[in-house]
């Protein structure tokens, strides 16, 4: 085999190395939440994609591994539900024998951890995350349009830390008028447990949220409602380009987190390609357009060229959208790619 360890790591326009490869593995969820697949255009007739218009494992595998030789030391699977893909833990075990990839990471909205932690663990899985936004069971349910139960989640979580994850991370998206009362009741709920809960401002992506400005949180709001209560004590980051700042709650194990992509963009540290289920290759969360990878495999091209493809997407980059989210060089009328499809 080639050694390819020259072209490792690759970067882009901006001087960013390709770190982190998200890899959307399936479209469909069995939640509707509000600001993610709403109810009314999610509804039965919805057309996602065919199952052979997703990525088979062995295509998923294959670009992986192609990935890796250009730098990508670090995969999450998403989806819409990830765990909704029938074996799963087959595709992550696979994955975890490539040699670069040093983490392999999954994030779910926890309904079917309860049947899949112990094979996950068993497959080689590094880490979950949960996106869970309320522990309300009301207002749990009504987020989740109407289709989440709060107690499947929460066994869910526990029966992760049980069969040996450690620290499981819990994403919560804080929209304004909906579930900011949550910020104090999920700290209080989940001190003491063995997970770091990172409170996530609520985003524009996508055009089916109708997202306006007002309903984000801010994360300063935040550290400064908990610090009413809490004294918090900052953290280093643990890598370079982490998405999350962290804080401890002091005298306590527990980790606060805050992803503030909108009033503090970290776009100049963003090293995530993401791949959607049916093998677009987005360079940025909002991008409007992706590059088909998938008919490259499917007409037979090469290693060599689908991995030159790849280099020349990524080393053209220059997204930056949460960035210039307000400055005249965004284009606001873009069409999004939307979140169920492409994965957070
Ligand atoms: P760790 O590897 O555990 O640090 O995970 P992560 O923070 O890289 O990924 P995760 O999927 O947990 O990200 C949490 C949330 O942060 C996502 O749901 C998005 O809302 C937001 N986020 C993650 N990556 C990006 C990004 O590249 N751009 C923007 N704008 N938001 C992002
Ligand atoms: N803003 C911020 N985060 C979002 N997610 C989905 N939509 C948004 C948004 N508009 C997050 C979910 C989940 C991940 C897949 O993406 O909460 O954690
Ligand atoms: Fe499903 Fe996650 Fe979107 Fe909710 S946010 S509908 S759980 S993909
Ligand atoms: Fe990366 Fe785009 Fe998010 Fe900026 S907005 S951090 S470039 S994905």
């Amino acid at each position: 085999m080639s050694n390819l360890s020259h072209l490792s790591p690759i970067r882009d326009n901006l001087g960013r190395p390709l770190k982190d490869l998200r890899v959307s593995v399936m479209d469909r969820c069995n939640f509707r939440c509000i600001y993610c697949m709403p109810e009314k255009k999610f509804h039965s007739g919805f057309n996602f994609l065919k199952s052979t218009e997703r990525l088979s494992f062995q295509e998923i595998f294959r670009v992986t591994k192609l990935f890796s030789d250009l730098g990508v030391n670090k995969v999450r699977i998403t989806g819409g539900e990830p765990l909704l893909r029938v074996n799963l833990s087959e595709l992550i075990g696979d994955l975890s024998t490539l040699e670069k990839i040093e983490d392999i990471a999954l994030t779910t909205n926890g309904v079917l951890l309860k049947k899949y932690s112990e094979e996950l663990k068993a497959c080689g899985l590094n880490r979950i995350t949960v996106s869970l936004d309320s522990i309300d069971p009301e207002q749990f349910t009504a987020m989740t349009g109407g289709r989440g139960n709060l107690d499947t989640v929460i066994e869910g979580i526990s029966k992760a830390l049980s069969v040996g994850f450690k620290k499981v991370k819990i994403n919560a998206v804080i929209k304004r008028g909906t579930n900011d009362d949550q910020v104090m009741e999920m700290v209080d709920y989940f001190k003491g447990q063995s997970v770091i809960i990172r409170f996530i401002e609520y985003m524009d992506v996508g055009n089916l949220n109708q997202w306006q400005l007002n309903e984000t949180v801010g994360s300063h709001e935040i550290i400064a409602k908990l610090s009413e209560q809490w004294a918090l004590k900052p953290l280093d980051r643990n890598y370079e380009g982490e998405t999350a700042e962290r804080f401890q709650i002091a005298d306590s194990e527990t980790e606060i987190g805050l992803i503030s992509s909108v009033t503090k963009p970290f776009c100049g540290s963003c090293t995530r390609a993401r791949l959607s289920s049916d093998g677009k290759l987005y360079n940025c969360l909002f991008a409007s357009e992706g590059r088909d990878i998938r008919s490259l495999i499917r007409s037979g091209k090469s290693d060599d060229f689908i991995r030159n493809e790849i280099a020349s997407i990524w080393k053209d980059r220059k997204d930056r959208y949460s960035e210039l989210r307000y400055s005249e060089k965004s284009d606001k009328t873009n069409e999004k790619v939307e979140m169920y499809y492409i994965g957070g």
